[in-house]
């Protein structure tokens, strides 16, 4: 099948080489949306007729559901497809399962793959927009600006701010889009880890980006702390070495040492008692995860309207 030509502006691939101004615009319009997912306020019914595939090809729970509610909340229709009782389990390839679900007439795809890169090939194969829900160890845009979303809220502006992100560097999606979205807006980013997990290199790769392995040691310059799941999926050891907590855990001693309204973030799911302390996630003033669940939701929201505007009023 020819694909067909599309604006690549309505696909969400990489928050790479998006500019301060039209990341400035989707935080704006995902504030603007918040009210709506809090259930405070309603967008005017509509019932557009568009129809958004989500092709799940790897395990998920906040960005698939958050995606369908979003596609719900904007009036359209979403189409779930899961790794699990579809022909992927066959060895059906990822641009072949694409490309059907997109013949099917989808004004929008939705990508999660374990393949890097995937959401890109996705998108070169149908024609059709597609957003990046997360794609091996490369981007994961739409988290990228949720958390943005989340840290601009609470802390003003990201202007000049320190941003701690901490744990498996190497393997995070979710931390590649940060690092992006996060110093496009101004922020310097610290990336807190294990050598094997936080090379040097990254720090070679913009003037904003700073590389530590002693946690202790620059947590109290912190602005705000993002700790990060290790990704064994994606890793060769398989294991957590057992001290990681004691060296790299937000404890709750830590979290004491934290300066006054340091906000603490993480992407889930949590793996309690080795990043993240229940105590600390129990705090609801200091641990946003919650917060960036809702924002999660209006993100999508924002990214599906830029994806689907002109396919709907077409
Ligand atoms: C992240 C992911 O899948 O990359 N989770 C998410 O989307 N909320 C992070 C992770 O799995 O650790």
């Amino acid at each position: 099948m020819r694909p067909r030509m599309t604006d690549p502006n309505r696909s969400l691939l990489t928050l790479r080489g998006l500019d301060a101004g039209t990341l400035t615009s989707l935080l704006d319009r995902t504030e603007s949306l918040l009210p709506v997912v809090r259930g405070v306020a309603q967008l005017p019914r509509t019932d557009s007729g568009a129809v958004v595939g989500l092709l799940f090809l790897e395990n998920s729970t906040r960005t698939r559901c958050s995606f369908e509610t979003a596609v719900h909340r904007l009036g359209h229709q979403p189409v779930v497809l899961t790794g699990q009782g579809s022909s992927v389990g066959k060895g059906e390839s990822l641009s072949d399962t694409a490309a059907n679900i997109a013949a099917m007439g989808m004004q929008a795809l939705v990508v999660r793959t374990p393949l890097s890169g995937g959401a890109a090939l996705v998108a070169r194969v149908t024609g059709v927009p597609t957003i990046n829900a997360g794609d091996g160890r490369h981007e994961h845009p739409t988290q990228g600006l949720l958390d943005a979303s989340t840290l601009r809220s609470h802390l003003g502006s990201l202007k000049g701010k320190r941003i701690l992100i901490v744990g498996d560097i190497l393997n995070s999606r979710v931390a590649r889009s940060n690092i992006h979205a996060l110093t496009t807006l101004g922020a310097t980013v610290v990336l807190v880890g294990p050598p094997p997990l936080v090379p040097w290199v990254f720090a070679e790769c913009a003037p904003q980006i700073e590389v530590a392995h002693d946690l202790d040691a620059v947590l109290e310059t912190a602005d705000a702390i993002m700790m990060l799941r290790i990704q064994l999926e994606r890793s060769a050891g398989k294991s957590v070495a057992s001290d990681y907590r004691a060296a790299f855990g937000m404890t709750s001693t830590r979290a004491s040492r934290l300066r006054e309204g340091v906000p603490v973030l993480h992407p889930g799911p949590i793996n309690r008692g080795v990043e993240l302390d229940d105590e600390v996630a129990a705090d609801l003033a200091r641990c946003l995860v919650l917060e960036q669940v809702a924002r999660g939701v209006s993100a999508r929201m924002a990214i599906l309207e830029r994806a689907l505007v002109p396919a709907v009023s077409a």
